[in-house]
């Protein structure tokens, strides 16, 4: 797959949480000179609470409600890096906008790699109550089609941020004639 330079599409990071969409996305658009948009972050400030609130006063649901006006929002400007949430492809309308005006990479990790990451982090409502590890195994059970229909994966283990980051340029590069 080539095409012409096409610098106004966005890059957009997908994958379960601890995947370092956050780090990476911030790095990349460093890299790249482009704004950065953290679609949770987004979701907060226009709810005005973080998100454990959101999933306690309107349940996931709500959350789900919220994520997807992000992601129209997101969707309809150029030029941007957007790291987004780890249940964003969970819609496919979602999948369908974000990869309309963006390429999508996919951040992917081992169940153990993302219990290492994010198993004690209280800020993922997902991850409470039982087991984080079994929850992962599920969630990503669950989500497993959704993440591996993206076209372009990079596995994150045993890399930091940078190395993460290197390697979405690289693929990317195939892509984008620079
Ligand atoms: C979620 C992941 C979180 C956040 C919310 C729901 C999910 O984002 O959007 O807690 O459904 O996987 P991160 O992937 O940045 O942790």
């Amino acid at each position: 797959m080539t095409r012409p330079r096409d610098a106004g599409r966005n890059l957009v990071l997908v994958g379960f949480m601890g995947t370092g969409k956050s780090a990476v996305g911030r790095l990349l658009a460093e890299r790249l000179g482009r704004e950065f948009v953290d679609l949770d972050a987004l979701i907060e400030s226009s709810a005005g609470c973080p998100i454990p609130r959101i999933f306690a006063e309107e349940g996931e649901a709500g959350f789900r409600k919220r994520e997807r006006e992000a992601v129209r929002q997101v969707a309809s400007r150029t030029g941007l890096v957007v790291a987004t949430g780890g249940g964003v492809v969970l819609d496919p309308d979602n999948v369908r906008d974000l990869g309309t005006g963006g390429d999508v990479v996919c951040l992917t990790a081992t169940p153990a790699t993302i219990l290492a990451r994010v198993g004690s982090d209280r800020n993922r409502p997902l991850l409470q109550g039982g087991d984080p590890l079994v929850r992962i195994k599920e969630l990503l059970a669950k989500r497993a089609p959704a993440y591996a229909a993206v076209a372009w994966q990079v596995a994150t283990d045993g890399l930091d941020a940078g190395a993460v980051a290197d390697r979405v340029m690289e693929q990317r590069g195939k892509v984008v004639d620079r």
